[in-house]
């Protein structure tokens, strides 16, 4: 699988690199088309950890609180239609600088833009369908895995 266009495959870390934690989701039609293992063998080979991992449906309330940040684009309702479509894994995901490692290897938002290597090139299918969600920002992350993992 061609992936060295991805920065950072595995470089070891180091007192300066943070420890970190990020929300991972993989979505209902990766899910549906049986992308799941590959998708997590592809993060794990790229030096990051899967901490926990759970299958679960969102009901649309569910969905539009976690997509509220954008309750006000034109995309909004397909997104929450399409995340209540199917089952989803959500999983979090450690590592050394995990929030922007994992956003890295996910791609560009659309498919079309991202990087050979990505998981969004490989498996996404439009800029909608596109395989999987990452959190944004160390922030955003702890506040997503708490949305998802009440225990942690
Ligand atoms: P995500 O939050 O899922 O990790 O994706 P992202 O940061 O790359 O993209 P974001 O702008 O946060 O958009 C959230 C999700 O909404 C869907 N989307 N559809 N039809 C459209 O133009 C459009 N734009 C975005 C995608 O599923 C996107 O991942
Ligand atoms: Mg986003």
């Amino acid at each position: 699988m061609n992936s060295g266009h991805l920065p950072s495959q595995s470089s070891p870390p180091n007192s300066e690199t943070p420890l970190e934690k990020t929300l991972g989701i993989i979505k209902p039609e990766a899910v549906t088309a049986g992308h799941v293992e590959a998708i997590l063998d592809l993060i794990q080979q790229h030096g990051l950890k899967i901490e926990k991992k759970r299958k679960l449906s969102l009901t649309r309330e569910l969905a539009a609180a976690f997509y509220e940040i954008h309750q006000q684009k034109p995309f909004f309702n397909d997104l929450v239609s399409y995340m209540t479509s199917g089952e989803i894994i959500v999983l979090i995901i450690s590592g050394a600088n995990a929030v922007a490692k994992y956003r890295a290897l996910m791609g560009s938002t659309d498919p079309l833009q991202a990087e050979p290597g990505t998981i969004r090139k490989i498996f996404g299918e439009s800029i909608e369908r596109n395989a999987v969600h990452g959190s944004d920002s160390t922030e955003n992350a702890s506040r997503e895995i708490a949305f998802f993992f009440k225990d942690v």
